[in-house]
């Protein structure tokens, strides 16, 4: 049985996980209203897998016998500003949610509760990731440029990204 402590930080953090893909689809909404095809692709990508986070702190919640509540969900804003501007925003985001997963695995450690600290593990792994794969492509527009030709590229290797690519 899990605490009402941790259950109460998990039922925060389905709503975090659901908020990012809430921003990431607006997100890909703005870039498909400028054309960026490509960046659209990916941060629908993006929102899928965070549903898919959302649920595996919904999963875990139920199978260790606690109450999932949903809450309310934040409005994402309608743009997001230059492309550079969107990808360094999703940079911003992720950090954040790193922060957020980091306090959760202080807290299942306060609370001695194991299994929550295994399932967190993955979650710290995921951010490693989230944060080098978005951060790599910040960098690639700060050093190539991030409008005509490179902005061009970039939007067509972001496109190529398949769903089976950087898995949930
Ligand atoms: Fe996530
Ligand atoms: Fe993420």
């Amino acid at each position: 049985m899990i605490s009402k402590k941790l259950q109460d930080a998990i039922n925060e953090q389905i709503k975090h996980e659901l908020y990012s893909a809430y921003m990431y689809l607006a997100m890909s909404a703005d870039c498909s209203d400028r054309n960026l095809v490509g960046f659209a692709s990916w941060m629908r990508m993006q929102a899928q897998e965070e549903v898919a986070h959302g649920m595996r702190f919904y999963d875990f919640l139920v199978e260790r016998g606690g109450r999932v509540q949903l809450q309310a969900i934040d409005q994402p804003p309608l743009e997001f500003g230059s492309p550079l501007e969107i990808m360094e925003k999703s940079l911003e985001h992720e950090r954040f949610v790193t922060a957020r997963i980091n306090h959760l695995y202080d807290l299942a450690q306060e609370e001695q509760d194991r299994p929550a600290q295994v399932m967190l593990q993955w979650f710290i792994t995921e951010q490693v990731e989230e944060e080098a794969s978005i951060d790599e492509i910040v960098q690639r527009m700060k050093m190539f440029g991030a409008d005509g030709p490179a902005l061009f590229m970039l939007d067509r290797d972001l496109g190529a990204r398949g769903p089976e690519d950087d898995a949930a």
